[in-house]
């Protein structure tokens, strides 16, 4: 039987930022902070361990050294709890095609990173959006969550700390979600790549592992470590849902690349993870102390909800233009890229980061400033 043909539905924000990211002057679209170089953080054994990489197919689910550093990151995982996957993004993708079909229902939260949203309209489910509140801080609505889960939900779809608002959720609204999902049985996709990315001393986000049976976890090195060029994530998850999304990962990828494995592995080391940590918190603290005075020196043109984590702000700005012509707006006479509200699910805001040389972020922002004044006075 043909299968019928389904509009498709673009990933935006990855498309935007694929297609402008190398055309601007400052890229302020990203969600990571700025990158540290293989020479900053490597000594001179570590370099010795990348060169004597080999370069044939490494492990398919993932070196084993590597998974018994990630599973150290989870109380009771093992190296069988875990698998290995190019970023956090297809560990996203893997937990979709493992677990979803055309017509079942998932809850996601909005506005969020709309990856697993666009894979599930793809396969042709059934969406539904638990919204969080910019009159609260952003905060998610859990009686809309609750009430939008039933025994027809098949997944939940939680990013926590949260992008694009850095709000993080609170034990209780954790457990209770937990709790909503374990009445109907739904599995539940904890996608906690912001973890470690929090802003104030001693405040951690909570992870979700250990709480539930029908549980998979997503991190990657993208963000809390500054290293998303490695493109290495994982997966954590009971021994028996490892081996399902393991058998979808050989169809995608086989497996991460031997290289990225090495440098990950020596990333998980604890001191290593301790040092990349600090580095980009030390940028993401600098670069929200530019955004506070930027938005307070804008004379009300732009605002920001109070956040607790990421080096992202989610910026609203005071003009009747949707956030897709700002954004262009920017990028063309500016020549810095945002990210439109509306590629995140929330329009009249841009996502804009900030966690890079204070010199560029100071630039970029400026520009920002000048293209909205303008957009003001000719609105
Ligand atoms: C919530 C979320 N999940 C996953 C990803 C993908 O990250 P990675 O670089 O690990 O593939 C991103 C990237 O922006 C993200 O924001």
């Amino acid at each position: 039987m043909q299968a019928q043909e389904r509009q498709f539905q673009d990933f935006e924000l990855e498309r935007y930022q694929s297609l402008h990211e190398h055309t601007v002057q400052f890229n302020l679209a990203d969600s990571s902070v700025k990158c540290v170089g293989t020479r900053e953080w490597l000594d001179a054994g570590e370099q010795e361990d990348l060169l004597n990489t080999g370069l044939f197919y490494p492990q398919v689910n993932g070196t084993q050294l590597l998974r018994t550093r990630i599973a150290a990151l989870y109380p009771g995982a093992s190296a069988d709890s875990v698998l290995v996957t190019v970023g956090a993004a297809q560990a996203n993708a893997m937990v979709c095609s493992a677990l979803l079909s055309q017509g079942d229902e998932l809850v996601v939260v909005s506005p969020g990173y709309r990856q697993v949203w666009g894979l599930a309209l793809n396969a042709g489910c059934v969406v539904k959006e638990a919204p969080r509140d910019p009159d609260q801080h952003w905060r998610l609505d859990l009686d809309q969550l609750e009430s939008l889960i039933s025994p027809r939900t098949r997944l939940v779809s939680i990013v926590n700390p949260n992008n694009p608002t850095g709000s993080i959720l609170s034990e209780v609204e954790v457990d209770r979600i937990v709790a909503a999902c374990a009445r109907v049985g739904a599995w539940l996709h904890a996608d906690e790549v912001y973890a470690s990315t929090e802003v104030a001393d001693g405040v951690r986000a909570r992870s979700f592992w250990g709480r539930y049976d029908r549980l998979i976890c997503v991190n990657s090195l993208s963000k809390a470590y500054g290293l998303s060029g490695l493109r290495v994530g994982w997966l954590v998850s009971a021994p028996a849902m490892i081996e399902a999304l393991w058998r979808r990962h050989e169809y995608a990828v086989i497996a991460a690349a031997a290289p990225s494995m090495t440098l990950a592995a020596i990333a998980l080391q604890p001191e290593k993870s301790a040092w990349l940590i600090e580095r980009q918190r030390r940028m993401s603290r600098a670069g929200r102390a530019l955004l506070r005075s930027w938005i307070e020196a804008s004379s009300g043109l732009v605002s920001v909800a109070p956040s607790a984590a990421t080096c992202l702000g989610f910026v609203r700005y005071d003009l009747p233009i949707n956030s897709y012509d700002v954004a262009e707006r920017i990028r063309e006479q500016a020549s810095v890229l945002v990210a439109p509200g509306s590629y995140l699910g929330a329009e009249g805001h841009l996502r804009i980061t900030v966690g890079y040389d204070e010199v560029k972020v100071s630039a970029a922002l400026d520009r920002i400033g000048s293209t909205l004044r303008s957009l003001r006075r000719s609105g």
